[in-house]
């Protein structure tokens, strides 16, 4: 069911799940100083619980509860990139429930850029644990519409228009003079250099983020990326559709989920998507590492 702001608050503050806005994708929200409720996030998703949740805080006194401490250097990425696409991942405080960060000492925040969930978690004084309002390694909502697909009637959806972003928020930690980038969101590697230049740049490898686990996003029918049409012969007997993107990165971001989704939704057989479509060019790697892991093995 879609809500507006005040059941919204008043159902965050009973302890019940609420899928709010961000400028990223839509987050399948609850507060943070509850067990019951972040379990039922985990639940609700189908999300297996060593996979970590990222905290959304409404002011940067709420880190300070969360965080052991914040560095110069996280600060810098705060004051440049709050509100906004960046997750920080830190040393957490003993507090903050090992179901969200999966037992892992160390957990991810970020500030959300959208005014009305700022004003929702500022209201409630309490911070947000949210992942992305979608079944485990499906395709992340980017309209209210989306996620009450998702979940039928079973979640409340503070309606909070189209996503501005997207594609999800960019995570990072900074380990020394080292920052490991988890995943890649529209903060890219560019600016993080511009705003920390000390720091080397690494690109984890590691599976420590599942979202960079090798499938996720994927939408409902098979996604094919492909590099000439014939790649698609052994499915003649079948329907696609082609995925439609824009020449800019930007734009893309936007609407690659929705596109996704509403072509899911059509009745054909797959989608596919020629790779030759998209500039080696690094505005385009967060969408490139979305597509490649939405793609299905042809
Ligand atoms: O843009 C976004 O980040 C969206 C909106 C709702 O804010 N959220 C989102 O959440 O994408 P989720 O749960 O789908 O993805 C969170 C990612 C996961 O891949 C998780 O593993 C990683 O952040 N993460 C969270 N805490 C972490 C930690 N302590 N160390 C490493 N990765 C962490
Ligand atoms: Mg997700």
């Amino acid at each position: 069911m879609l809500i507006k702001f005040e059941r919204a608050l008043d159902s965050l503050k009973k302890g019940n799940l609420v899928a709010i806005p961000t400028e990223t994708v839509y987050g399948l929200a609850g507060r943070i100083d509850l067990e019951l409720t972040l379990r039922r996030i985990f639940e609700t998703k189908k999300r297996p619980f060593f996979d970590p949740l990222i905290v959304h805080v409404g002011n940067i006194e709420q880190v300070e509860d969360i965080f052991f401490e914040i560095t110069n250097d996280q600060k810098k990425l705060m004051d440049k990139f709050w509100p906004g696409p960046l997750t920080i991942v830190a040393p957490k405080r003993r507090i903050i429930s090992d179901l969200i960060t999966a037992d892992l000492d160390t957990v991810g925040v970020r500030m959300p850029n959208h005014g009305l969930t700022l004003r929702l978690i500022n209201e409630l004084k309490v911070p947000l644990a949210a992942p992305s309002a979608n079944m485990f390694k499906k395709t992340s909502p980017t309209t209210p519409e989306h996620v009450l697909m998702n979940f039928k009637d079973s979640i409340e959806v503070l309606d909070g228009g189209n996503c501005k972003i997207g594609i999800e928020s960019t995570v990072l930690e900074i380990k020394k003079n080292k920052i490991h980038i988890y995943r890649l969101g529209q903060v890219s590697i560019e600016q993080i250099k511009e705003t920390l230049p000390d720091h080397k740049i690494v690109i984890s490898k590691k599976i420590k983020s599942p979202g960079a686990l090798e499938d996720h996003y994927q939408p409902s029918i098979p996604f094919y990326l492909i590099e000439k049409k014939s790649d698609l012969k052994h499915l003649k007997n079948k329907t696609g559709q082609e995925l439609i993107l824009d020449k800019s990165a930007a734009i893309s971001a936007r609407i690659l989920y929705k596109n996704l989704i509403d072509l899911s939704n059509l009745g054909v057989d797959y989608i596919y998507f020629n790779k030759k479509n998209i500039p080696d060019d690094p505005d385009w790697f967060a969408v490139k590492d979305r597509l490649l892991k939405a793609a299905t093995k042809i």
